[in-house]
């Protein structure tokens, strides 16, 4: 018995250690109005890494491109109710990763080149890569591990099942849909931001999950995030401990998905333990190409990601609410043309001011709900409130806001911001409903600092 107390002890204890590791790598790496967080310093043009990841002597399975896309408006990017569940074939999983993770134009200027995609990614240097684990042939009972490349766009088959996985994988997932992994290169992100690449690479693989669960709506399929897996386990299903990464550009697991039928409630949450062993068995193809000639360690990211990693765990429900969406919208555009249209703002005239009902549709969009994309994966508790400037919203007092998706947090985000601050609650309108105004003034100067 005090042997067992003792361990739970030791638990809780580096528990506490590896929590203020990530606390301290949070702290360190914010930046200050006189002090930025270290980073190089300057872009070091000769080793920029390769923003494509190749793995040489796998087998290439092209994807088709050009295909017709899902039918669907702007609404059902979020809403569930009018997409039609399309089958797991490969020319609808073609689409699925085109409209997430494809390219979606290439730029030139000035002697370089470079590729946009239907994702954003901090600095452009995309640092997600992703995998699907999936049935190729129901005839010859093919399957695999695949990377995919969205320069070819195509698959990377890494390693193929044998007959006795893929009926087990078959069976275990009810027979109908697919796995998919994601990971990061860290160093894509460090080689630019320094220190502050880990948080990048997290930000990006938010913005990769989101693009994938829309994509995957538009053709009637939900992603359901693996909660119980470990990091660990999601590499073993990857392959990546039985890959020969090249120093400082390996990938690490971050998140296992299953994508289903979107009617299907009772789709697998979990992979067995029994699964994930029989993936550390088989046999992976292929090196991975190399992203840039000499490396600079940046060893604090190595210390936050592996105080950071997920152990296994139960499998965890999560439930939204089920707020309605508004009404009022912008007008009715293909999702996919959204999609493939979808850009960063770079510049602003300082004059045109947005409507209020669209700044309240697009709050409106970060609520977590039921069954509505992209919130409905499962990934936790809802846990980042807003803090918004507005300078230019007409119907809008100029000033500062909070926007609370989760309002029972009010109490506590009260308490701990400056008394003077007014929290005059919106006006009850969809959108609204979790807008609070703090301060009324021109802060386009905090804000200019803040970004
Ligand atoms: C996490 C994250 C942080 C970003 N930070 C900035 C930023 O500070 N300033 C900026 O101009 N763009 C920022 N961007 C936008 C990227 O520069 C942009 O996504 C990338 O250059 C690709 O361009 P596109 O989004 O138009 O395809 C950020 C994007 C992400 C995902």
């Amino acid at each position: 018995m005090v042997g067992y107390e003792q361990f739970i002890r030791r638990i809780l204890r580096e528990m506490k250690d590896k929590t203020q590791l990530v606390v301290r790598y949070h702290e360190r790496t914010k930046h200050h109005p006189n002090r930025y967080a270290r980073s190089p310093g300057f872009l070091d043009w000769e080793n920029e890494p390769d923003p494509f990841r190749r793995y040489e002597g796998a087998t290439v399975l092209p994807l088709p491109l050009g295909e017709e896309d899902p039918d669907g408006d702007y609404r059902d990017l979020y809403e569930r109710g009018k997409n039609q569940f399309q089958p797991f074939t490969l020319r609808n999983i073609s689409k699925f990763l085109e409209l997430s993770l494809g390219l979606s134009a290439w730029k030139s200027y000035g002697g370089a080149k470079w590729a946009l995609r239907m994702t954003p990614s901090s600095g452009n240097l995309h640092p997600t890569e992703a995998y699907v684990i999936l049935v190729l042939s129901e005839s010859n009972h093919r399957g695999g591990v695949c990377h995919y490349s969205p320069f070819l766009h195509a698959l990377e088959l890494r390693a193929a099942f044998d007959e006795r996985l893929w009926l087990r994988i078959k069976d275990y997932c009810g027979g109908s849909g697919f796995f998919i992994g994601l990971s990061s290169v860290y160093w894509r992100e460090s080689w630019k931001y320094g220190e502050r690449a880990y948080r990048y690479c997290n930000q990006d693989i938010g913005h990769a999950m989101a693009a994938l669960s829309f994509a995957g709506n538009l053709l009637g399929w939900k992603m359901t995030y693996l909660n119980s897996l470990s990091d660990q386990d999601v590499g073993t299903l990857l392959g990546f401990q039985k890959t020969d990464w090249i120093r400082y550009e390996s990938e690490r697991p971050e998140a296992m998905f299953f994508v289903h039928d979107y009617s299907e409630i009772n789709a697998p949450a979990d992979v067995p333990r029994e699964i994930v062993d029989s993936f550390g068995s088989l046999s992976y193809i292929g090196e991975p190409n190399s992203l840039s000639n000499d490396h600079r360690d940046w060893e604090v990211i190595e210390e936050v990601s592996s105080a950071a990693e997920k152990e296994r765990s139960q499998v965890a429900k999560y439930r939204y609410r089920e707020y309605p969406f508004p009404e009022e919208e912008v007008p009715s555009k293909q999702a996919a043309s959204v999609i493939r249209q979808r850009r960063s703002a770079l510049a602003f005239d300082a004059r045109t001011a947005l409507p209020k009902e669209n700044f309240l549709a697009m709050l409106d969009k970060t609520l977590p709900r039921d069954n509505a994309a992209p919130f409905d994966l499962g990934l936790g508790e809802t846990s980042v409130d807003l803090l918004i400037f507005v300078h230019r919203v007409s119907g809008l007092e100029q000033g500062l806001y909070f926007f609370l998706r989760e309002e029972s947090h009010l109490g506590e985000i009260r308490r701990r911001c400056r008394q003077d601050f007014l929290w005059e609650k919106g006006d009850g309108k969809s959108g609204s409903v979790g807008l609070y105004f703090l301060k009324r003034g021109d802060f386009q100067n905090e804000g200019a600092k803040a970004g």
